[in-house]
């Protein structure tokens, strides 16, 4: 757990094991280079500010600053430094910052009054983010880190509360993030149906919310064809997750729900080895959606907020369910499956048909749901479709916002009948091309006239190398965007 602390004193005066300090192009001095007199050395080193540089300048006896050392880091042009571009490049030296532990940073500083507490709280998200490692597994733990702590260094003139309450929003976001990517990085045979139900139980316990998970003999009884179908070929009995946050007594509640798929093999549609490796990352909606409510409980905005949370595990096995099955999904729409692993959507399906029973406001999911999107978008940037478009834009506008790609794909009507079955109300597969888009109208089926958006995650749930905000693995995506689109709404 990193804990965050901000100070307005003199950059020169924070002890931390680093001090890191941005450089802009040119190079030109960011903020705390001139008064640590290190740019010199960034100078004289004939680098030039572009992103990507660092220079580690250690503490010598008569050096006017009082970290161990300082890490000059290149930014880029001043005009594009941004908050996004700001809180990757401190994820950059996450792996840096480890060594040293403690940490401080000048970086908010380069912006102005107006802008101070999203600066703050993207510095202390950056840094943490980037310095996230996964070593559950490994015998040879990482020497270096976690940086415990970090300094945020802040003006006398901006309004220190704001800076403190983005603080501590940066430290529930971080530490719900870093939870929602170790649940994607645990290996599928630690990380169950009924093992994610366990977590999310404990979260609750933990944090306040209610909490109540469906049993594989509830789901049957309550009509949960699709979290059925997809789980009964697996010896692990699928669970469905309901969280309740209540922050604004009896208004009506928005709902959230997420794809958790234990592990995807395909089934009897069985994918091939190398489609298979990543596949523990299937339930990274889920992750996402748990660390959501996470977030939601311990910052306590005044809005109220559902989730309910399918998990079923897809394998092949004699009681797994055939291509040509035909199942009954919450609510009474039949689904005929012609390929199992077209699974995602099964299991939505029931949760999407379920929260709209509630009369939620609206509703979000979040799903690795289809490698047609990864084709579309390429793995950095989630696909969003919906069936209102201004609830789409404001998840697209809050994704810009705390810098997850996102970009809205049309939910095309007129493919609508490319999911036609020829025995029940819908099949689960289309045709080759627009895959994306024949998922989301599959799962539109369920929503009735609710407004709803889906966020398909498929390429960014899970990365294969290192990137600016942490280690290949799980990412957390898009934990910090539906965060900051609950909290809008909330008017926090
Ligand atoms: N979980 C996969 C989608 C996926 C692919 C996630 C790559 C992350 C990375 C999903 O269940 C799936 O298998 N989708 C199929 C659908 C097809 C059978 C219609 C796909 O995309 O190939
Ligand atoms: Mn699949
Ligand atoms: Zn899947």
């Amino acid at each position: 757990m990193t804990t965050f602390r901000y100070a307005t004193g003199s950059p020169r005066e924070i002890a931390a094991g680093l001090l890191i300090v941005p450089v802009f192009e040119g190079p030109e001095p960011g903020p705390g280079a001139k008064e640590t007199r290190t740019f010199e050395a960034y100078a004289g080193a004939k680098l030039s500010g572009k992103k990507g540089e660092n220079l580690l300048v250690p503490k010598r006896r008569g050096d006017r600053f009082a970290a161990d050392a300082v890490l000059l880091v290149g930014v880029g042009k001043k005009d594009a430094f941004d908050l996004v571009a700001s809180r990757r490049a401190l994820g950059r030296i996450g792996g840096i910052a480890r060594r040293f532990g403690t940490a401080a940073t000048t970086f908010a500083l380069a912006f102005g009054a107006k802008q101070s507490a999203d600066a703050v709280q993207a510095a202390a998200e950056g840094l943490a983010l980037g310095a996230y490692r996964f070593d559950r597994y490994r015998t040879k733990k990482d020497p270096s880190g976690p940086v415990t702590r970090v300094v945020i260094a802040g003006s006398s003139r901006w309004d220190a509360k704001a800076a403190r309450a983005a603080l501590k929003r940066a430290e529930v976001i971080v530490d719900a993030v870093c939870w929602a990517r170790d649940l994607v990085n645990t290996p599928a045979a630690d990380m169950s149906p009924a093992a994610i139900a366990r977590e999310a139980q404990a979260m609750a316990r933990q944090v306040g919310l209610t909490c109540k998970v469906w049993t594989e003999a509830q789901l049957k009884q309550g009509g949960f064809g699709g979290i059925i179908g997809v789980g009964q070929g697996s010896v692990n009995p699928p669970r469905m997750i309901e969280l309740t946050y209540t922050g604004a007594g009896r208004a009506t509640p928005l709902a959230l729900t997420g794809k958790g798929i234990a592990f995807d093999s395909g089934g009897l549609s069985i994918k091939p080895a190398d489609g298979m490796e990543t596949m523990k990352c299937d339930m990274g909606g889920a992750a996402s959606i748990l660390a959501t409510m996470k977030v939601l409980a311990r910052l306590r905005p005044k809005i109220n907020v559902i989730a309910a949370i399918p998990s079923s595990e897809n394998m092949p096995s004699g009681s797994a369910q055939r291509p040509g099955d035909v199942i009954t999904h919450r609510g009474g729409i039949t689904s005929e499956v012609l390929n199992t692993d077209a699974e995602g959507r099964l299991i939505l399906a029931d949760s999407l048909a379920y929260l709209a029973e509630k009369r939620p406001s609206l509703i979000v999911d979040t799903a690795t749901l289809t490698g047609a999107c990864v084709v579309a978008l390429g793995a950095d940037i989630t696909g969003v479709m919906g069936n209102d478009d201004d609830l789409v834009h404001e998840i697209v506008a809050a994704g810009e916002a705390v810098g997850e790609p996102t970009w809205q794909l049309p939910l095309h009507r007129d493919y609508r009948p490319m999911i036609d079955s020829k025995v029940a109300d819908v099949k689960n597969i289309g045709k080759r091309y627009g895959g994306a888009i024949t998922a989301a109208l599959f799962l539109a089926e369920f929503v009735g006239e609710t407004p709803w958006c889906h966020m398909d995650i498929a390429g960014p749930a899970f990365a294969d190398g290192a990137h600016d905000l942490g280690p290949a693995g799980g990412t957390g995506a898009p934990v910090r965007t539906l965060v900051r689109f609950v909290l809008d709404r909330a008017g926090a």
